[in-house]
């Protein structure tokens, strides 16, 4: 039985249309990460999945039931949100059993749940604490609590880690990788961090402008991008594109991830450094090339470089990629 199918779904707020033909099927226990620009319709479409927001038109299915009218309390779906939005005056037990005492749960299966989700999430020591008294890092993780102790079917996340500081969303990203594998649950999980995504999903869906433009396993997406824009928008930094005219086909595009230039005497593009960013474990090079476009050059470990150094580029065709005019992938 599939996890989740969205058969066709669009979703409009008054003349905007803001999800358009959304086909998508999930597997049980996969993590499916749904990335895009702000404003794409990631959030609508988690909303929608759960039941807050209608449909305009299309299917939902979750577990094999047709669940398209059916109030979000029934979809047997748990959401964490970005706010935790705990209750401040009960402590992490009681914010974590709420949900559990409402539906009517007997105490000693609330108990045993609660300090279940306890031990997975290292909150056994705070469970007699309010959110107050927690970093905030923690109160997301007793959000994250008060879902699993639902056993619900499906777990929704919006952007749950996008509060955190860079330490503790790297924590945290691993804990939720490491809760996925303990619960084998579906988890369809929402954010605009493509390290998020790239790290955390067994397949990415990108979204654009209400589309789904592909969805893959993150290598699928990062080795064979559809288009100009799944290609752009995964890899830190970016995939550089030049109008190819001297290396490729009129009107064309050539992409280059900034690992596959190399550096050296001779190379088909040539320029000069106009910047140098000193990371470390990386060297990344800023080159405006001869015809005046900028390409990113990243190093493995530390180079002498300097600014404003003549440079030639080259690169494998093998790591080249061609698009079309409108951005579609040229395969040849
Ligand atoms: N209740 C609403 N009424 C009208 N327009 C809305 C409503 N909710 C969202 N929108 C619009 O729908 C579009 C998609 O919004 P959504 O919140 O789904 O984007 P998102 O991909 O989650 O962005 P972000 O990364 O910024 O969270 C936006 O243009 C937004 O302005
Ligand atoms: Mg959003």
């Amino acid at each position: 039985m599939t996890a989740l199918v969205l058969e066709s779904i669009n979703k409009s707020f008054g003349s905007v249309d803001v999800l358009k033909d959304i086909n998508l099927t999930v597997e049980p226990g996969e993590f499916i990460v749904f990335v895009g620009p702000s404003g794409c319709g990631k959030s609508t479409l988690l909303r929608t999945i759960a039941g807050l927001e209608d449909a305009t038109s299309g299917r939902i299915m979750i577990g094999g039931r047709d669940v398209t009218t059916t109030p979000p309390a029934k979809r047997g779906i748990a959401m964490v949100f970005q706010s935790y939005a705990l209750y401040p005056h009960l402590d992490v037990e009681g914010n974590m059993a709420l949900g559990l005492k409402q539906a009517g749960e007997d105490k000693a299966t609330i108990t045993a749940r609660v300090a279940t989700a306890a031990r997975m999430l290292s909150l056994e020591s705070y469970l007699k604490r309010r959110p107050a008294e927690l970093s905030g890092g923690q109160r997301q993780r007793v959000a994250i609590g008060r879902a699993i102790v639902r056993k619900p079917e499906l777990f929704l996340f919006d952007e749950p880690l996008s509060n955190l500081d860079a330490a503790l969303r790297m924590a945290t990203r691993v804990e939720i990788a490491r809760l996925h594998r303990e619960l084998g649950a579906s988890m369809i999980y929402v954010t605009h961090d493509q390290t998020e995504a790239m790290t955390l999903a067994d397949r990415i869906v990108v979204l654009r402008d209400g589309r789904i433009e592909q969805v893959g396993s993150p290598m699928e997406l990062y080795n064979d991008p559809a288009n100009q824009f799944v290609a752009g928008f995964l890899g830190a930094p970016s995939m550089n594109f030049l109008a190819a005219a001297p290396l490729g086909a009129p009107g064309a595009t050539l992409g280059i991830r900034p690992e596959h230039l190399r550096v050296g005497k001779e190379g088909r593009i040539r320029g000069r450094t106009t910047h140098v960013e000193r990371l470390g474990g990386d060297t990344n090079l800023l080159v405006t090339t001869e015809a005046g476009e900028t390409v990113t050059v990243r190093l493995f470990g530390q180079h002498p470089h300097q600014v404003d150094e003549a440079l030639a580029l080259d690169f494998d065709p093998r790591h080249a990629y061609g698009f079309d005019g409108k951005g579609q992938r040229l395969r040849s």
